[in-house]
């Protein structure tokens, strides 16, 4: 049996319930939500409304009709990206960004209609607000931040970024991949615009799942038209929210098991899954920095962090290591670059890249015990 510790790549195991709502749910109301009044058209559109209610509450949103489904965290952020920059407009955005941020600005600035500006984190992993205030130009129209890196686990001052944002007259986007059911998100006290949120990390739900939130004053175009199943004689998009972003049939057993889901979380509560998966960091970090050789990447500092831990041997490559434990003791990390080539490059870690170890709810100390012994076990041949 696999000791899974690669949670910040997707939860698993998924809590019972999301195995037994999605069970229920494909046998008994599968049918196409909005598209017809028969029972199961219905009961499939009721799931729907009942996980943007949840999402709502979850981040303090305005209306629940501003989020919106989406197939994972880089399809929400595609469609920001998308379906708000425009010619001229200047972004920023910093050296801890996942590719799924990289890689779309990137392509809008190759092809000469953005511009970009990435600011560059301290060595422990963290950027500095001050950063983005001296970045901003007249045509700044986003920043666009990761919440915690994911290769580091460091939390990022969002609370002041997005305070400047909103001073400076800035739409403020924040990539929640590895925080969305993990911290707090408050996006209106925290003055986000767009909250891009993956269904299937912290919130227990499968891979396919994804969120993006958007503030009822931003003005976005759907980069995906198609059938709502409402009023099908407009020859475009409905403008009413939330068919304007979200045309052709949603994967409805998926949020069935995001929402079942997320229903596990408002039981446990998020401070006490925190807390849990934060002890098991705590620990992994005293017991592998006890080991010769063993570098951990980051600054310290447990309370602006989350449990992703990333670390490399003077002896065996990352890549290695990764694959030893995997045949070994059968534990589940996640080496290499982490799709997160700058922050890489910022640790001085490129282009062999870390062990990253992101343990869950369901893990004990007594599988970090048994990554830790094979850790220096195979270290030290
Ligand atoms: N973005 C996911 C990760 O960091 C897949 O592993």
């Amino acid at each position: 049996m696999t000791i899974y510790l690669d949670n910040a790549a997707t939860s698993f195991p998924k809590p019972e319930s999301v195995y037994r709502a999605m069970d229920e749910f494909a046998r008994t109301k599968m049918a196409n939500p909005g598209r017809a009044g028969h029972t199961m058209a219905l009961a499939a559109a009721d799931l729907l409304q009942d996980g943007r209610h949840r999402l709502n509450q979850l981040f303090r949103g305005p209306n629940p009709d501003r989020f919106i489904y989406t197939l994972n965290c880089t399809d929400s952020l595609n469609m920001a990206f998308k379906g708000i920059l425009e010619k001229g407009d200047h972004v920023i955005t910093s050296d801890l960004e996942h590719n799924s941020v990289n890689r779309p600005l990137r392509a809008l600035e190759l092809a000469g209609i953005i511009s970009v500006t990435q600011v560059k984190s301290d060595s422990g992993g963290t950027i500095d607000p001050d950063d983005i205030v001296k970045a901003i130009t007249p045509h700044t129209r986003m920043v666009a931040l990761t919440h915690a890196s994911n290769v580091l686990g460091t939390v990022q001052p969002i609370t002041e970024v997005g305070r400047i944002c909103r001073n400076k007259n800035v739409l403020f986007l924040v990539d929640a991949a590895q925080t969305a059911g993990v911290l707090p998100i408050d996006v209106q006290s925290m003055n986000i615009d767009l909250l891009a949120l993956p269904g299937h990390k912290g919130l227990f739900g499968p891979t396919g799942t994804g969120v993006l939130y958007v503030h009822p004053d931003v003005k976005i175009k759907p980069w995906r038209e198609g059938g709502t199943g409402g009023d099908s004689t407009t020859e475009t998009q409905p403008k009413s929210w939330p068919y304007y972003m979200e045309g052709g049939t949603p994967n409805v057993l998926g949020i069935a098991g995001m929402v079942a889901g997320i229903k596990w979380l408002e039981e446990k509560g998020i401070q006490q899954i925190y807390q849990h998966e934060m002890e098991l960091m705590e620990y992994l970090w005293n017991r592998l920095e006890a080991i010769s050789g063993i570098h951990i990447l980051g600054h310290r500092d447990f309370t602006r962090h989350v449990a992703t831990l990333s670390f490399w041997s003077e002896n065996v490559p990352a890549p290695e290591l990764g694959v030893s434990l995997d045949q070994s003791v059968q534990v589940a990390t996640r080496p290499g670059l982490h799709c997160a080539p700058y922050a890489h490059r910022a640790q001085h870690t490129f282009p062999e890249g870390t062990i990253r170890v992101s343990p869950g709810p369901f893990n004990t100390r007594e599988h970090i015990d048994i990554l830790v012994d094979a850790v220096a076990a195979i270290t030290s041949l």
